[in-house]
């Protein structure tokens, strides 16, 4: 039976620039497994805490070597020695730096610590059967249940992850009508070669945003829906819940005010926003809103959920932050219909999997999500296959990072012929 034999960690640098953990684990039968940890931009307040080095001369303070120092001395000597054979294996090895930590939000030892080793100690797991990682992630599950996820496509960069006067934080487009997940990506980059056509040929820039998407230089959210429905009808698409359809974050914690929202310099009650994306899902293919309103908002996610939650998919990112315990709450308080999954905001595999349990019984959706610093680490796509959830959001079919999710997606479905698409109960029409 392989046991670790060591974990080590170094400090890299992510997708914007900023220090972010390698982390490595080697098995006694000889596997060696690596793992790139993620970083949001736009975070929770109730996030798993990051650790970051608390020197103002390196990277201004962002630097991660005492997360990298948790990795190589407590995490090591905790889980040097111990059996490493299946997801259980990895499961318990979260549930003791857990308690080694001693804090919710795992901030002593660093909740990017922590999701780093338990995102190599599954990869090891997989290693160590020649398996793949989504399927060593379904071992609870039954197989009926794995399925290559819906991108989304975020296209359109706003709010923090953008230098422009755009609120909304992203504008995704998702083929969901798609019959493989191939043709999907090949949609998502055609509609993002003819969006980049569309802002060429008004004279417009096309710079980018943190994902990948373009941080177009307008205010108006109807301004921004109008050119992704062109881009996608000129690169041969339809528009809508059968073809390519649209989804939104806008991130609501970004533009919320004391009195409500600011958005291209109106103010809104969130009573109005609620209204506004009730329009707007009239007008525009909108198939999912996520983080619509701020997670300090309670009354106005009811009111969003009980008024669009029949049509709309409600997604909670901010207000959930990947906790079994917030969406059991939220559906006795009736707040949104589907949870976004970031591993490195519960900070481990453990918690990530209590909270797609938690959906499951309760009949949420779920959609994973990498985060805005990346790495070229794909653990993300095979989650999303593992679990069998039918979405994903990765960024923009262009660049690196991104890239590595999708291909992986890609490579998933050509040697796995698993299905392709949302899971039934969650299509919307
Ligand atoms: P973040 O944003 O990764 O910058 O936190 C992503 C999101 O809000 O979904
Ligand atoms: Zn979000």
């Amino acid at each position: 039976m392989p046991e670790i034999a060591a974990l080590e960690a170094l400090e890299i640098l992510d997708s914007r620039g900023q220090p972010t953990l390698q982390v490595e684990v080697t098995l006694t039968d000889g596997v060696h497994a690596v793992a790139g940890v993620p970083a949001g931009a736009s975070t929770g307040q109730n996030e798993a805490a990051e650790l970051r080095d608390d020197e103002p001369d390196r990277y201004d303070g962002r630097g991660v070597l005492a997360a990298v120092g948790s990795v190589r001395r407590q995490i090591k000597d905790l889980l040097k020695g111990r059996k490493l054979n299946r997801l259980e294996d990895v499961l318990e090895a979260d549930r003791l730096v857990e308690e080694l930590d001693g804090t919710d939000n795992l901030a002593r030892l660093g909740a990017n610590a922590t999701v780093g080793v338990s995102m190599a100690l599954a990869r090891a797991v997989a290693a160590t059967w020649g398996m793949p990682l989504w399927q060593v992630l379904l071992e609870e599950q039954s197989r009926d249940r794995a399925r290559i996820p819906v991108p989304h496509f975020n296209v359109v960069n706003g709010g923090a992850h953008a230098e422009n006067d755009l609120d909304f934080q992203e504008f995704m487009i998702a083929p969901v009508g798609s019959p493989s997940f191939a043709e999907a990506l090949r949609a998502g980059a055609e509609v993002y070669t003819s969006l980049r056509r569309q802002l060429h040929e008004r004279g417009m820039p096309t710079g980018l945003g943190d994902e990948g998407g373009f941080a177009v230089q307008m205010d108006r959210v109807e301004d921004v829906l109008t050119l992704i429905v062109t881009a996608i009808e000129t690169a041969g698409y339809r528009a809508g819940h059968d073809g390519v359809a649209i989804a939104l974050d806008p991130a609501a914690n970004g533009f919320r005010t004391s009195e409500g929202y600011t958005v291209a310099g109106e103010n809104y009650t969130s009573g109005e926003m609620v209204s506004w994306y009730e329009a707007l899902a009239r007008r525009f293919p909108v198939w999912s809103i996520e983080d619509g309103l701020a997670e300090d908002d309670g009354a106005g996610w009811q009111e969003l959920t009980t008024r669009l939650g029949e049509s709309v998919q409600i997604v909670g990112d901010d207000i959930f932050v990947t906790d079994a315990a917030r969406v059991q709450q939220a559906v006795i308080d009736r707040i949104a219909n589907a949870c976004l999954l970031k591993p490195n905001q519960a900070g481990n595999l453990r918690r990530t999997l209590d909270a797609v349990a938690a959906c499951n019984s309760v009949g949420y959706a779920q959609m994973v999500s990498h985060r805005s610093g990346e790495t070229t680490d794909s653990f993300v796509a095979d989650l999303a296959v593992g679990i069998g959830c039918g979405q994903i959001k990765c960024g923009a079919p262009a660049r690196g990072e991104r890239l590595a999710k999708y291909n992986r997606l890609l490579e998933i479905e050509h040697h796995s012929r698993l299905p392709y698409g949302l899971r039934d109960a969650d299509v919307r029409r």
